[in-house]
């Protein structure tokens, strides 16, 4: 069995690409292995964010996450800033991670440059992230394509730390892609569905809802009337039927597409369907949980107590090995 970590941004509600590029594959896992899933808060502020708004996102990341099939009986699912132990090995991750290594990330270079003032917190994101999974000493961790150059990182900042204070200790961990590494567009049909950008539809959306942002979304360039006959494999709504319509559908969809018997929107209409009623249990379960907020917050208590029990045991053994002055002991035992 192996043991997972995961984090997800608190972005507020999940959005279809982040529920099927991603949690339905956590879901999955949860069932075979001892997984761990955790909402990165502190990783939130490494970036222009209003603090008004940053509890509910992570308390509506939550109860996405919960909705949509993590279940906390399962897996250990938590709020990164209850367990401060992240803080606490990130820093001592600094002390081994090399600076050349962390302003080569991709990630930190495209950030930093449409900042005026580059802040230390997201250079040293990587370093935080490492902390995350090594913290559980976890050996897989499911992530999406532009996680990779993070996780190298990440098995080098074990290497080193194990290098000079424990062969063996943290494990190299490996980046588990999702098997079809699925990258869903956004409605735009051009960049990956972002919150940040605009393009997505939240899986807690009514019909109605739904129905508005796929109305105006991006097809076939080709079909600019609804007598133009398409090609369904290059729309991204087609895309969309593959992923949440039947398959009688989808090849209904694609023979109208290509003989124009059907024009965007009516291509559209049927989508909208198809995706309200798969969605329609994730959007009870979630009512639900909305409704009893106080539950939810026991539910992510737990999961941080659990993750803490584990944490707490790694930072002793890293400490031990580090030569820190053990806290409980008032002075070295053999003086
Ligand atoms: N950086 C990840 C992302 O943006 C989120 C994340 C933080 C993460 N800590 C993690 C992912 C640990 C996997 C493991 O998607």
């Amino acid at each position: 069995m192996a043991r997972v970590f995961s984090g997800i941004q608190p972005s507020g509600e999940l959005h279809i690409g982040n529920y099927l590029g991603a949690v339905t594959n956590w879901v999955a896992l949860q069932e075979q292995h001892e997984c761990f899933f955790c909402i990165v808060d502190y990783h939130a502020i490494t970036q222009d964010y209003e603090p008004q708004e940053l509890e509910a996102r992570t308390f509506d990341m939550a109860v996405s996450l919960v909705a949509a099939g993590v279940d906390p009986e399962k897996c250990v699912l938590f709020v990164q800033s209850h367990v401060p132990e992240h803080t606490e090995l990130a820093w001592v991750f600094m002390t081994v991670t090399p600076l050349g290594e962390l302003e080569r990330m991709t990630q930190f270079k495209d950030k930093s440059q449409r900042q005026e003032s580059v802040l230390a917190g997201l250079l040293n994101y990587p370093v935080l992230q490492a902390a995350d999974v090594l913290l559980y000493r976890a050996d897989t961790v499911p992530v999406g394509e532009d996680q990779v150059q993070h996780i190298e990182l990440m098995r080098e900042i074990a290497r080193k730390w194990n290098a000079r204070y424990g062969t063996g200790f943290f494990p190299e961990p490996d980046a588990a892609l999702s098997g079809k590494a699925r990258r869903i567009l956004g409605l735009d049909g051009e960049a990956k569905m972002s919150k940040s950008l605009g393009n997505t539809i939240g899986i807690l959306e009514q019909p109605e809802e739904i129905w508005q942002r796929l109305r105006p979304a991006v097809t076939d360039p080709a079909r600019v009337t609804k007598k133009d006959p398409g090609t369904p494999e290059v729309c991204n709504l087609y895309a969309l039927h593959q992923l949440f319509s039947p398959s009688s559908t989808v090849e209904e969809v694609a023979q109208k597409c290509r003989s124009a018997g059907w024009g965007c929107l009516d291509c559209k209409r049927v989508l909208a369907d198809n995706m309200s009623t798969r969605l329609a249990p994730i959007r009870e379960r979630a009512a639900e949980l909305r409704a009893d907020p106080d539950r939810m917050g026991e539910l992510l208590a737990a999961g941080a107590d659990r993750a803490r029990a584990v944490a707490r045991e790694t930072m002793r053994e890293v400490r031990e090995r580090m030569g820190l002055l053990p806290g409980e002991a008032r002075a070295p035992a053999n003086r």
